[in-house]
């Protein structure tokens, strides 16, 4: 019988991530930890939360006394740790939320989680989940592999990069059961509408502007977010402990060209005349310490578990903005709000 913890489960890949453990393992106990920040949201979770396997609970994972009771209370015997600040903006704006949620957070999971199993820890895994950001930017060659020095350039994937060696240092030090994957930039259903995806989704669906960031020269590498569960699920299941693996798209896109493939497809999918959406194109001022280019060699996933991406781009992207398009009042209700203010603060001045 196995007890997870996932943190972050009201998230954007933790939703998916909750959705997939909790349907294709029935016989795991799921326990599923959230804040509820802006970007958790229940209702990402709406079909699976009266299944018996499936438990929520509101709290932070700051929040050490809470945790202890937890790891007391369901005898966990894995966490797949999701909950995290993730937005790169925001970190600028505030980087102390993200030090306290992603390093605070994740060594009081390690610390509980330790001490909770009491340092026995057959069948026990510490499951981190990170991001490509670690490794810092790529020139306009190359890729980051799991060897690659750590090199953060935001708050953000500072931030990321302290819980990754926390991670680490627990596994060396007390010989924790640890596992990590590091995933390029996700896309698909349930992404909070301030990524630049899902806000270009919106604000052509409003006919409003779609900020580029500088010259939209900038490189990104998607994956859809189930393929990235997938993988997970079989790091979980097959991975070895000790072990870092990095999960990628091999999908590199030039910021401006794939907004101009998502306005491409929203204008059929609209029946707007072609050529309709790019005309909301709007270059603005340039984010601060902005990463050029981000790519993943997937290989060892690849080599020594058999995992590669299942979805072509346009077909993600397409099965994407149906979703945008068919939950329109998620956005709604996810867009109004403190959500607005954060977007007029934000854009004000561009
Ligand atoms: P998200 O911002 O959509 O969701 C984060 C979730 O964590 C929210 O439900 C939020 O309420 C919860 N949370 C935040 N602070 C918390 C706290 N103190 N205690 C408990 N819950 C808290 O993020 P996401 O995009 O789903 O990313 C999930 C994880 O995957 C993060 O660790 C992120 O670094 C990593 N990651 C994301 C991407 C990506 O492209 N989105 C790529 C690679 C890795
Ligand atoms: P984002 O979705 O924030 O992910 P990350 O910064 O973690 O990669 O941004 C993806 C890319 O899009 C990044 O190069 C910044 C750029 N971007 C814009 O040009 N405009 C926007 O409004 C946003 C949110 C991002």
């Amino acid at each position: 019988m196995q007890t997870i913890l996932i943190t972050g489960g009201a998230g954007f890949i933790g939703s998916h991530l909750t959705r997939h453990f909790v349907t294709k393992y029935p016989s795991y106990k799921i326990v599923n930890v959230d804040a509820l920040t802006y970007a958790g949201n229940l209702k990402n979770l709406k079909d699976i939360e009266h299944l018996p396997n499936y438990h929520f609970i509101k709290g932070d994972i700051t929040d050490i006394k809470l945790i202890e009771e937890l790891f007391t209370e369901h005898q966990f015997t894995a966490v797949l740790h999701c909950a995290a600040e993730s937005h790169v903006d925001r970190s600028i704006t505030d980087p102390l939320a993200f030090v306290k949620t992603n390093v605070l957070g994740t060594s009081t999971l390690l610390q509980v989680a330790k001490e909770s199993w009491k340092n026995n820890f057959s069948d026990k895994v510490f499951y981190h989940i990170s991001t490509d950001e670690v490794y810092g930017s790529l020139g306009t060659e190359g890729f980051f592999y799991e060897t690659t020095p750590y090199d953060p350039r935001s708050p953000y994937s500072a931030s990321k990069a302290s819980s990754d060696h926390m991670v680490r240092a627990f596994y060396h030090t007390y010989n924790f059961p640890i596992k990590i994957s590091n995933c390029s930039n996700n896309y698909g259903p349930f992404h909070f509408p301030e990524k630049l995806i899902p806000l270009s989704i919106n604000n052509i669906i409003h006919n409003k502007s779609l900020p580029i960031y500088g010259a939209g020269e900038n490189i990104r590498d998607w994956l859809f977010v189930e393929d990235h569960v997938k993988a997970i699920d079989i790091i979980y299941h097959k991975g070895k402990i000790g072990e870092t693996y990095n999960i990628g798209g091999y999908n590199e896109w030039k910021n401006i060209d794939l907004i101009k493939e998502l306005c491409r497809q929203m204008d059929i999918k609209l029946n707007r005349p072609a050529g309709t959406s790019e005309t909301l194109i709007t270059f603005v001022k340039d984010r601060a310490g902005h990463d050029l280019r981000y790519a993943i060699d997937a290989s060892k996933l690849k080599n020594e578990l058999g995992w590669e991406p299942s979805l072509q781009f346009e077909e993600g992207l397409s099965r994407t903005i149906d979703w945008y398009l068919n939950n329109k009042d998620w956005l709604e209700e996810v867009t109004s709000g403190t959500y607005r203010k954060y977007y007029d603060k934000m854009y004000a001045n561009n």
